[in-house]
């Protein structure tokens, strides 16, 4: 429990899945005592696939209706699709701290032996202004390849809702990534999109070769932390709060994937608009 007087934060985290759940259990683990909410657009769902514009505008309707009803704390946009692109439209628009998840680009390069990296991404992610950045200005010496995938989100979510998905599908979304020149090969893949470190074990297993692969959700559950403060106590105050703009969340998928007990799923209101 909270020592008495501290105050428990709320913390949202959003995504447009379950990929998000990959940075829930990691902060989860920093900060066991926070009152959690998992929101999914999942009627937007693939983000990789939206133009920018579009992107932008759900994003914010799905977070004006979410903030309004539950004053968070803090929100963690645990997307790299969507952080790569509509922070400063959130950070401008709502008075809170915003955490967003992008490319860990910086310290795949610093680790690699062989200076041959690879992104694997949504085709949004690849696309964006954001990520040439990192790359020009992280990338040092590195050979950055970036590799935008439309269907293995897509998959991971049709994996867990008991589909299905052969090996040889998530070797082919992942085979670009994996790169022999001169005489030296790809050591080291990041996993750009929080949908994928939920099937490493899968992406592991039928990768070429191994490689290290960089999740980068234990540094955004520490960036968290580091500004709503430590824990003041050991347990869950409450179940995870469950949002979602189509079909209610399964919250006995979620709590097992998230390793919490989680409430049943609520629906996010939206504008009609996008409905
Ligand atoms: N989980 C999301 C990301 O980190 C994207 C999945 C999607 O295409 O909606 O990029």
């Amino acid at each position: 429990m909270a020592a008495p007087g501290l105050r428990v934060p709320t913390i949202l985290l959003f995504d447009s899945g379950l990929g998000g759940l990959s940075v829930l259990r990691e902060l989860a683990r920093q900060r066991p005592d926070a009152r959690y909410v998992y929101a999914a657009d999942d009627a937007g769902f693939p983000y990789g696939a939206l133009d920018e514009e579009t992107l932008i505008a759900r994003v914010v309707a799905v977070m004006d209706a979410l903030v309004n009803r539950l004053a968070p704390d803090t929100v963690v946009i645990s997307c790299n699709t969507a952080s790569t692109l509509v922070l400063p439209a959130l950070r401008a628009r709502f008075p809170i701290p915003f955490v967003g998840t992008v490319p860990a680009i910086k310290p795949a390069c610093e680790g690699s032996q062989t200076r041959l990296i690879s992104v694997l991404a949504t085709p949004g992610t690849v696309k964006r202004d954001y990520t040439r950045a990192l790359i020009r200005d992280f990338a040092g010496a590195c050979r950055v390849t970036l590799v935008g995938s439309a269907r293995l989100a897509p998959l991971v979510e049709a994996s867990f809702a008991g589909d299905a998905v052969e090996d040889a599908d998530f070797a082919e979304e992942i085979a670009p990534a994996f790169v022999k020149e001169g005489g030296t090969r790809t050591d080291t893949v990041v996993l750009a999109c929080t949908h994928y470190p939920l099937v490493r074990d899968r992406l592991e297993k039928v990768a070429p070769w191994p490689v290290r692969w960089v999740d980068p959700a234990p540094a955004i559950a520490r960036r968290t932390v580091s500004l709503i403060g430590p824990a003041v106590g050991d347990r869950m105050p409450a179940p995870l709060r469950l949002f979602s703009t189509g079909n209610p969340l399964d919250a006995t998928l979620v709590g097992r994937i998230a390793g919490m007990p989680a409430r049943n799923g609520e629906l996010v209101p939206m504008p009609a608009a996008f409905a």
